[in-house]
């Protein structure tokens, strides 16, 4: 299958609705500039230490103190975020996942991220089990004190315990939950409230008044959902509408290159919704990069060897051409592999901002000097034309 497999409104669609607006970064006190100097320099060297795969190609670097972020309307909503969201998974606990940073290694990303411009971060309950919230809270109130500035997401629906309620969306376990979050990550609401899945063991009444509740609390100021089929997604929508509940305004979906099957149905939902796409693992969590190989598949990144979620969605010859085309491409426009693929996730009409995930340095810079590669409509047709039908990937059932 060359084509998306269905057709989606051009980029001006878009635009319509996601209205941008540039702004440059506050400018830095004497004390914070002296500070950036000794921490560009330490940042230098630690970032020259952890240039991984693909790192001999030039890339546009961008200063963090002269460096301007636009920023887009998240959905339909009025609030502008960073077309870039950090993916907080990453930071926590190495004793949830090997490949986790713990709150040291996070703390210059999360700074050079703020530094940038990103004010958009994603995190969960469940990451590091709990610890990913703590650490979001710690290292934003470091760099951004301003808690206006920052958009903060997180999510409620996994386990967090063997207790038979403290999983899933009853009202009994949001309402625990939100009073949870707000206590590990420090702050008094939480900009966007998602649902990590969608919940058939409770009913859609009882999930969507009690969220519509968090958010007349004060503890929300919008509502996120995350994968799940389309059908499940309109109908908590409609039922939010008929019943003036608070609606979901982002669905945070699993989305790249080498996984587009929500072309077929919930990426035309969330445009006619006006719902904004704010996509998971957008480089398919390294995959896209070029520095996952063929053979045994596990090669060298500590995520690489260990990420076995990956292992089981990703790795098929036909996401391997896919790679090909990304790496072929990158080389002719001499940036990364990650360039190309934040690129064309960027270039998607539905998409207000991928969740990035960085565990080195370089791979910030990445994305960062993603946001001014455009590609051509002839490259986008490259990249896709390999792509195959892919069974349901990362949703729970
Ligand atoms: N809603 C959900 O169910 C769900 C599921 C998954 C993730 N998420 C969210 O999405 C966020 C991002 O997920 P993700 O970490 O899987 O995202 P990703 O951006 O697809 O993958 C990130 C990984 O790609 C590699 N990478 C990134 N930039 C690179 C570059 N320039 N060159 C080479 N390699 C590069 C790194 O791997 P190495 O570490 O191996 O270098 C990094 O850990 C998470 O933090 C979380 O907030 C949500």
């Amino acid at each position: 299958m060359g084509k998306p497999p269905f057709a989606l409104p051009s980029k001006g669609a878009r635009e319509s609705y996601n209205n941008s607006y540039t702004q440059t970064a506050a400018p830095l006190s004497k004390t914070q500039t002296a500070a950036k100097g000794l921490f560009g320099l330490i940042f230098w060297i630690w970032g020259f230490w952890n240039l991984g795969p693909g790192s001999g190609v030039q890339l546009p670097m961008s200063d963090s103190a002269n460096s301007t972020m636009s920023y887009l309307r998240l959905g339909s909503t009025g609030v502008r975020v960073s077309p870039l969201c950090l993916g907080m998974m990453t930071y926590g606990s190495k004793k949830w996942r090997e490949w986790v940073l713990e709150e040291d290694e996070s703390r210059p990303l999360v700074r050079r991220a703020v530094e940038a411009g990103i004010n958009f971060f994603d995190t969960a309950d469940m990451y590091s089990r709990g610890e990913s919230e703590v650490v979001t809270g710690k290292l934003l109130r470091e760099f951004q004190p301003r808690r206006e500035e920052l958009v903060i997401a997180t999510k409620v629906f996994n386990p967090m315990s063997d207790g038979p309620n403290d999983r899933g969306l009853s009202r009994k376990h949001i309402m625990a939950s939100i009073d949870a979050s707000l206590k590990r990550l420090g702050v008094d609401y939480v900009d966007v409230y998602q649902i990590h899945r969608f919940d058939p063991q409770t009913s859609i009444e009882e999930t969507c008044e009690a969220l519509s509740d968090v958010v007349k609390a004060g503890k929300a100021l919008y509502l996120g959902a995350s994968s799940m089929y389309a059908w499940q997604f309109l109908k908590m929508l409609n039922f939010q509408r008929e019943k003036g509940l608070a609606r979901f305004v982002t669905m945070q979906n699993h989305y790249n290159l080498v996984y587009r099957e929500e072309e077929r149905e919930m990426i035309p939902l969330c445009l006619d919704q006006q719902v904004g796409c704010i996509p998971w693992s957008p480089l398919a969590r390294g995959f896209l990069t070029g520095s996952r190989k063929r053979g045994d598949g596990k090669s060298e990144t500590t995520r690489a060897r260990t990420d076995d979620f990956a292992h089981g969605m990703y790795y098929r010859d036909s996401d391997f051409d896919i790679v090909d085309r990304v790496t072929e491409i990158a080389a002719q426009r001499e940036v990364k592999p990650a360039q190309v693929a934040l690129a064309w996730i960027l270039s998607k009409p539905a998409v207000s901002a991928p969740i990035v995930g960085a565990s080195k340095p370089y791979q910030l810079e990445d994305a960062i000097g993603a946001l001014s590669l455009k590609l051509t409509e002839d490259e986008i047709q490259r990249l896709e034309a390999p792509y195959e039908p892919h069974p349901i990937l990362g949703h729970s059932y």
